[in-house]
């Protein structure tokens, strides 16, 4: 084992409280509430009209999915009933109808993204009918719309129609190829099935594909999560996330399927962290951001060279969306006002847009200082390193003395950059440079390492 990683063994517990994942800022349990329906609206209707407009971003979750995987943690609902997926599909085109009133009669479309849940729980006809008409007046910019597949429930019709729909970009579920973890997890799928849908994909034209893999499962040893990284590196996907695995059994009842005691320790999530990391590097991909993982080629280790690598709710992503509309239950938008997510449980988002509510609980107004804070956590999630914000408090100077005493960060008076072998501490700076956080294993989700 050499230096680095036994240096972060050492710094494991110190650095291992639960923080936010900041995939906004601020994170969602620091919101203040939703801005005023007539101001989102007319900030989608005045940006859309600037003029040199950047595309708006789409996300649409589809939230159904046959059978439950005990350690999820997305918000989903399990049904084998395929009856469900025509009203939900009305109500996300109803929902959308009262965006398609304020955009203009053509727009430029830079993101789409099919969410869930599985999307391929739906039949080719549901998923063309609701992507046909969401391109109605897109006017398409970037390099293609994406979509996440469950490979065990994913078929040849679904694949052509989303590539003739102008998706070219798919990210594979695969989790872990240990049989053991399988069980755990509820999730029997052997490699063949992967490497079909792979190929299928490959063979249909698809020009990215992504796999996510994880450690930390129940059960789930080292070399279980290092030998899952050997086994997908033969279909060479274009992006690899390799995500520790979350515990949050108070959101997610299906992870008390297994015990804690089953969950690795500490010291294995590191272990698994580090070898897995150097693997890949070793492999050719690129690091981007904490946890993904890319071929040199590949649109995202492009940006992140270049410097235009950006992140929203779905992910990271090249392209800078000043709008992000997110569509059906617990969907995020975002635009220059602030956050709204809409209602997580399907009965209660359908009911609200039926009776032409806004299916909104929650959001947030960003203040003056957001903007500022904002910028600079997304450059360290993005970059790995910022300019400090203005002011700083006292305890903020500590943290991050400390995390530079420890030897994870690069610290001057204006600039802080995170050493290439500390990006799993990012979210550690990211919490020093938040005047706000707060620590909450009750709200927050995931933990650090
Ligand atoms: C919506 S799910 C996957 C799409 C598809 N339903 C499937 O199962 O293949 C998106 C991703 O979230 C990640 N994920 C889900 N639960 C997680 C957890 N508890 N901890 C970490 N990652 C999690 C998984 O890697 C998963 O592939
Ligand atoms: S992992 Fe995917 S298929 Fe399994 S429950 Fe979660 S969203 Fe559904």
């Amino acid at each position: 084992m050499n230096n680095t990683i036994e240096h972060k063994l050492q710094l494991a517990d110190k650095y291992s409280a639960r923080i936010p994942r900041y995939t906004s800022y601020p994170p969602v349990p620091q919101w203040n509430g939703s801005p005023l329906q007539t101001d989102w609206m007319q900030e989608i209707y005045r940006s859309t009209r600037a003029t040199e407009p950047k595309g708006i971003a789409l996300y649409v979750h589809l939230p159904f999915c046959e059978d439950l995987c005990t350690y999820c943690g997305c918000n989903k609902r399990i049904t084998k009933n395929h009856a469900v997926e025509a009203p939900y599909i009305d109500t996300v085109l109803k929902e959308w109808d009262s965006y398609s009133q304020v955009l203009p009669d053509r727009f430029k479309l830079s993101e789409l993204h099919l969410g869930g849940g599985t999307p391929t729980f739906f039949s080719a006809q549901e998923l063309k009918r609701l992507v046909s008409k969401l391109l109605e007046n897109a006017i398409p910019v970037g390099e293609g719309w994406s979509v996440e597949v469950h490979p065990s429930h994913t078929t040849r019709e679904q694949l052509e129609t989303l590539y003739e729909l102008g998706f070219r970009r798919i990210s594979i579920g695969v989790q872990s190829f240990n049989k053991r973890v399988q069980f755990l997890i509820n999730r029997i799928q052997p490699f063949d099935v992967v490497k079909e849908i792979n190929d299928m994909a490959r063979s249909i034209g698809f020009t990215s594909v992504n796999m996510d893999i994880l450690y930390g499962l129940p059960q789930q040893r080292v070399e279980d999560a290092l030998a899952d990284i050997d086994t997908i590196a033969e279909l060479r996907p274009d992006r690899i996330a390799y995500y520790g695995y979350a515990h949050v059994p108070w959101k997610a009842a299906g992870q008390r399927r297994y015990s804690e005691a089953d969950l690795p320790t500490t010291r294995e999530r590191i272990l698994s962290a580090e070898l897995g990391r150097e693997k890949l590097l070793n492999m050719g991909y690129h690091p981007i951001g904490m946890d993904h993982f890319a071929l040199p080629q590949d649109a995202l280790s492009q940006a992140f060279k270049s410097g235009n690598l950006h992140r929203n709710f779905m992910g990271y992503t090249e392209q800078h969306a000043d709008i992000l509309i997110g569509l059906g239950v617990s969907s995020i938008s975002e635009n220059k006002l602030g956050y709204r997510q809409n209602e997580r449980v399907v009965e209660a988002y359908s009911e609200s847009i039926s009776k032409g509510e806004i299916p909104v609980i929650g959001g947030h107004t960003f203040t003056p200082q957001d903007a500022d804070i904002s910028t600079i956590i997304s450059n360290v999630m993005c970059n790995m390193e910022s300019a400090l914000p203005a002011a700083l408090s006292d305890k903020q100077w500590n943290q991050l003395r400390e995390l530079a005493g420890d030897g994870l960060i690069e610290l001057s008076e204006s600039k802080v950059k995170i050493k290439d072998h500390a990006r799993m501490f990012a979210r550690s700076v990211c919490a020093a440079l938040d005047p706000q956080t707060q620590i909450d294993s009750e709200v927050m989700y995931g933990q650090n390492l």
